[in-house]
């Protein structure tokens, strides 16, 4: 019986995080703007962490079986690298790790339902109960609306915060969106710590006397899920779709790339690319989902913000480089935003870059950022978050310290809190 126990343990400690076992993160340091392109073109069985550029780094993940491959590519194309993490699979077993003590050392302390526990990130079903209660609890000004389902069949859930019910037409909507991409698990707290703010522990009455507000916090169920399930991947990307033909092994669409916006332009065709744009635009029912809030208060809405990591970055379109017409003030807001961010950032962390997405960072078509502007909404980005550099430099990427969740929740809304300000100076007639 104690032998079977204990075979079933190791089973278990053996199968998590196995496909990860010998796979190394890579930090690129590329000199010209061919190697740019290499770099920003890698695609499956190579993982872009972070996009490339003259200015910072790029970052990938490379399995096992190619680690050796791409160090002789890199050395042949003379490109300096340097490699952060031989494998990746203990750095994973390190934040399960930290994540463990947290909630051993947990002192015992009355948490009500309605406090939020920065100690650990929310899985779905907690995230979904925590907005229940709060809805119940705060019927006047929240209402938990169900947007859909997911491709698996979960829901998609947002609130609409309001002390008017969302009645008073000449408010204007500010929207925030977490998790469209599985893996950036740092964004969540952003979604929380919001919500938190506009309703149970309230500092400015005015963000909600002034503004209607829309939080949708996961905004890909199924990924996220399987972001968290023991049998399932920590670094997933995309949704969950099957294969599109029978023995396509490829699972997912990347959702930041199936918006009706310029669509296929600049993604992937490929169903095993991370960034691949699925078979139509808005053939994913957590993409349309989005689309339909945007068009169902189309004209309100002045303010979208689809919350990513990593990479402190706030970014707007469009996606292909051109600009907007309005990019002067989209920028003087994206600045407001950064600098109201880095007063309180972590010293260790960069300050936000402020830019056009294409041009800080790469091409990219289909994206909810660029779709926001479509669906006439003047003043929308996309915040890449920063990600966590731990003692001795340790570069977590997706990986979430537990000490940078509230953190990143509390600087986050600095940055939401000088967008809606932005908002009402530009209504009553302030010159940017
Ligand atoms: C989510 O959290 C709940 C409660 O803490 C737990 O019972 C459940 O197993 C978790 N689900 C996953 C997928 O980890
Ligand atoms: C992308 O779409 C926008 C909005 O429709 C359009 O203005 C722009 O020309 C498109 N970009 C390209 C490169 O086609
Ligand atoms: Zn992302």
């Amino acid at each position: 019986m104690r032998w079977f126990v204990c075979t079933l343990l190791l089973g278990y400690a053996f199968a998590k995080h196995e496909e990860y076992d010998g796979s190394a993160l890579f930090s690129v340091k590329v000199q010209n703007m061919d190697q740019v392109d290499y770099f920003n073109t890698l695609d499956y069985p190579f993982d872009i962490w972070q996009y490339a550029s003259l200015m910072r780094n790029g970052m990938v993940l490379v399995a096992k079986t190619y680690v050796q491959l791409f160090q002789n590519e890199l050395n042949a194309k003379g490109i300096e690298f340097v490699i952060e993490s031989e494998n990746i699979k203990e750095l994973l077993e390190l934040e399960d790790q930290l994540f463990a003590e947290k909630a051993r050392s947990k002192s015992v302390r009355a948490v009500d339902d309605l406090t939020i526990n920065w100690d650990k990130i929310y899985n779905l079903t907690e995230v979904n109960d925590y907005l229940q209660k709060v809805a119940n609890a705060y019927p006047n000004v929240v209402t938990l609306v169900n947007a859909g389902k997911s491709v698996e069949g979960r829901d998609i859930n947002y609130l609409k915060i309001s002390s008017t019910n969302f009645q008073d037409t000449s408010k204007p909507i500010i929207f925030i969106e977490t998790l469209l991409h599985a893996r950036e698990w740092v964004t969540l707290p952003a979604s929380l710590y919001a919500i938190d703010k506009l309703v149970v522990n309230v500092n400015d009455q005015d963000l909600i006397d002034n503004y209607d507000w829309i939080v949708l916090p996961v905004a890909n169920p199924d990924g996220y899920e399987f972001t968290h399930v023991p049998d399932g991947n920590r670094f997933w990307r995309k949704n969950r779709r099957a294969g599109v033909f029978p023995g396509n092994l490829c699972l997912g669409v990347d959702l930041n790339r199936n918006f009706d916006i310029n669509f296929s332009q600049d993604s992937s065709n490929f169903a095993c690319s991370e960034t691949y744009h699925g078979p139509s635009a808005f053939s994913e029912l957590e993409t349309s989902a989005i689309r339909d809030i945007l068009h169902e208060y189309e004209g309100r809405i002045e303010l979208f913000i689809d919350i990513h990591s990593f990479g402190s970055m706030i970014l707007y379109g469009w996606g292909t480089g051109q600009l907007p017409s309005n990019a002067f003030e989209i920028h003087a807001a994206g600045l407001r935003m950064a600098e109201a961010i880095d007063a309180v950032k972590m010293e260790y962390n960069r300050n936000y870059r402020v830019g056009n997405s294409a041009l800080i960072l790469y091409r990219a078509s289909g994206s909810a950022m660029d779709y926001g502007l479509a669906a006439n909404i003047p003043l929308s980005y996309v915040y890449e978050l920063p990600g966590f550099r731990g003692v001795g430099q340790t570069i977590f990427g997706f990986l979430v310290h537990p000490d940078f969740i509230e953190q990143a929740g509390m600087e986050t809304w600095e940055g939401l809190k000088a967008g809606a300000n932005f908002v009402t100076r530009v209504r009553s007639g302030y010159q940017v």
